[in-house]
C-alpha cells in the first residue's frame, strides 16, 4: 500500500491516535500551497535539471492530489445530500483510493448521516481507517521519537534469537527484528486485526522477508507457545490489555528459560499535551507495568532511558535473593 501523499507531504499535520478501536486525525491539512512550484517545474525542465525538475514535480503532485481528495469528497457529499445514494458511494470509495485517511471526517459528516447503516459504507470508513492507522505506524516522522535503530541496537538480538511480536501492527518492528535473527529465525508477530496482520505479511513479502509467521490472537491471550519464545515484545501495544496481571502471566509462560518480555509504551500525558499517543484513559504507567509483571514473577532486568515518548523496559524471571 502506497502511502497516502496527501498528508506524507504536510509536515504541520497533527495527529492524534485514539486506541484500538479508531484512529482520529484532525481536520486533513489544506492543500500545500503551490506556491512557484510549476514555474520552477518548467524553468527545471527548460534547462535539463532533473533533480531540480523532480522536487518541483513532487510538490505539485502533492498539492493536486489533495485538491483531488478534496474535489471527489465535495462530490460525494454533494451526492449524499441530493439522495444520490449510490453515487455517493462511488465518491467516497473514489476518496479513499485518491488517498483520503480521515476516517472520523467521513464517519462524522452530517451529509452522510442518512448512510451510516449502509453495509458498503461501513466496508469503506473501516479500509479508510486501515490506511490512515497503517500510515501513523510507518509515517517517516515516528523515527524521530521512536529511535528505531537505537532501540534494536539496544536490545541487540542475536542471530536464531526467537521473537514474538505482540500488537505487531504494520510490522514496523518485526521486520527490523527479522532482518536480525536470520532467515533460520521465525519471527511471530501477533496481532487482533487480521487486515493488519494481512498488510504485514504482504508488506514483508514484498520486501523480501520469509521469516515472518502471522497469528491472530485475542485481546486478553496471545496464545505464546509455551517455553519457547527468547524475547516477547509489545510496542504501545500493553496499553489497550485490561487485566494486565494475568496477561503477564500468559507472557511469562511463553519465555524459554532467560528470556525477556520487552515493553515500549506511551509515557502517560494529559489530554492535549501531545499531538499523538493514546488518549488519557488509556494511560499507563510504567509503575503499572512494572506491577503487572511483578505478579507474574517478572522484574526490570535493563530499563533504556534514550526515548523520550516512552518508557523501554527489559523484564525477566526475578532470581529469588539468597
Ligand atoms: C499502536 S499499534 C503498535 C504496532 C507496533 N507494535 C508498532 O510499534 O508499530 C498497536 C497494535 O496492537 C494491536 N493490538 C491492540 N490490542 C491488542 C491485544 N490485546 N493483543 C494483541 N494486539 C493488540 C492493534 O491492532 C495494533 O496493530
Amino acid at each position: 500500500m502506497s502511502h497516502p501523499r496527501t498528508l506524507t507531504g504536510t509536515a504541520a499535520v497533527v495527529l492524534i491516535l485514539l486506541g484500538a478501536n479508531g484512529t482520529r486525525l484532525p481536520a486533513q491539512a489544506p492543500p500545500a500551497a503551490i506556491t512557484d512550484a510549476p514555474q520552477r517545474l518548467e524553468r527545471a525542465l527548460a534547462t535539463r535539471d532533473w533533480s531540480a525538475a523532480l522536487a518541483a514535480a513532487a510538490v505539485v503532485n502533492d498539492a493536486i492530489e489533495s485538491r483531488h481528495v478534496e474535489t471527489l469528497y465535495t462530490l460525494a457529499r454533494c451526492h449524499a445530500l441530493l439522495g444520490n445514494v449510490d453515487q455517493a458511494i462511488a465518491f467516497i470509495e473514489r476518496t479513499h483510493q485518491a488517498g483520503m485517511i480521515e476516517v472520523s471526517r467521513v464517519r462524522n459528516d452530517e451529509a452522510f448521516a442518512s448512510m451510516r447503516a449502509d453495509e458498503r459504507f461501513t466496508a469503506i470508513t473501516q479500509a479508510i481507517w486501515l490506511k490512515g492507522y497503517l500510515w501513523l505506524l510507518e509515517r517517516p516522522e515516528r523515527d524521530a521519537y521512536q529511535q528505531p535503530d537505537r532501540v534494536m541496537q539496544a536490545l541487540g538480538f542475536r542471530d536464531g534469537e526467537r521473537v514474538a511480536d505482540i500488537g505487531a501492527g504494520s510490522g514496523y518492528f518485526t521486520r527490523r527484528i527479522a532482518r536480525v535473527v536470520g532467515p533460520a529465525a521465525t519471527v511471530l508477530a501477533l496481532d487482533i486485526r487480521p487486515q493488519i496482520l494481512e498488510y504485514l505479511a504482504s508488506r514483508a513479502a514484498s520486501e523480501g522477508i520469509a521469516n515472518v509467521r502471522t497469528a491472530k490472537v485475542e485481546p486478553d491471550d496471545p496464545h505464546l507457545p509455551a517455553a519457547s519464545l527468547d524475547t516477547v515484545l509489545m510496542v504501545d501495544t500493553l496499553h489497550y490489555v485490561k487485566d494486565r496481571a494475568a496477561y503477564a502471566k500468559k507472557l511469562r509462560a511463553g519465555l524459554a528459560p532467560g528470556g525477556r518480555v520487552v515493553v515500549i509504551d506511551f509515557i502517560p500525558r494529559l489530554a492535549g499535551e501531545r499531538p499523538w499517543g493514546p488518549p488519557p484513559e488509556q494511560n499507563m504507567s510504567r509503575a503499572e507495568v512494572d506491577a503487572a509483571m511483578a505478579a507474574a514473577g517478572l522484574a526490570p532486568l535493563r530499563v533504556h532511558e534514550f526515548l523520550t515518548e516512552q518508557f523501554f523496559v527489559e523484564y525477566a524471571v526475578k532470581t529469588p535473593t539468597p
